[in-house]
């Protein structure tokens, strides 16, 4: 009989990684939705920073970026992905990895739609990752795409999603004298979830 029950009881690790979400949102600060998003350069040198989780679906998480940017070149270059989400209010942390795949149809114009108008004229203006003169180049490049597309810039063609169908992932919360828990789901590819338990 599996112990995977109370916070880690679930039939797929998307419906745990919602709910753990959920309570997040009740108690972090800000930005529950971070991750520390990892990914490796042309010489396999690992790069992370953060970036925000936008839509956990039924067997993918999904993110948002520049397509120009560090992360993106990296991404295309070797289509896979780790994260790890850490909420010190909860002391939990979820560690993803998996494969990464273009998410830039509908669904991506409609959460670039869903955006502040200032953030999605930002997108517009940003070279990200890109070496910048200064903050006032920056800001001429917002002006500049503001007279362009007013209050209705569509989607940059180089801004968009990634989204990553995870073969692994784990749920780890703390316990009293560093006596974890840990649970590592892996996807069989045939579709099937195997769980087992891990030592602290
Ligand atoms: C809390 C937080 C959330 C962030 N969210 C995003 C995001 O959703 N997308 C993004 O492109 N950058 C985001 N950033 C900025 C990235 O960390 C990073 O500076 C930028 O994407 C450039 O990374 P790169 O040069 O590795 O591509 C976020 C930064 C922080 C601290």
């Amino acid at each position: 009989m599996s112990d995977r029950t109370g916070i880690f009881a679930g039939d797929t690790p998307f419906e745990i990684a919602r709910r753990w979400l959920a309570e997040a949102e009740a108690s972090e600060p800000n930005d529950p939705n971070a991750i520390a998003l990892a990914t490796s350069d042309a010489d396999g040198l690992p790069n992370v920073r953060m970036v925000l989780l936008k839509e956990i679906e039924d067997d993918a998480f999904v993110f948002y970026t520049n397509y120009g940017s560090a992360k993106a070149a990296e991404l295309e270059l070797n289509a896979q992905a780790a994260f790890v989400m850490h909420w010190k209010s909860l002391r939990r942390q979820i560690r993803v990895r998996g494969r990464i795949e273009r998410e830039d149809g509908p669904q991506a114009d409609e959460y670039f739609a869903s955006r502040s108008l200032k953030s999605r004229l930002g997108a517009w203006a940003s070279h990200q990752s890109q070496p910048l003169a200064s903050r006032k180049t920056l800001m001429a490049e917002v002006a500049k795409v503001t007279a362009k597309y007013g209050t209705t810039p569509p989607r940059p063609p180089f801004w968009g999603g990634y989204r990553l169908r995870p073969v692994e992932v784990e749920f780890w919360a703390d316990g009293a004298f560093r006596l974890h828990d840990r649970f590592q789901w892996r996807n069989d590819m045939g579709g099937n979830w195997q769980t087992v338990r891990l030592s602290p």
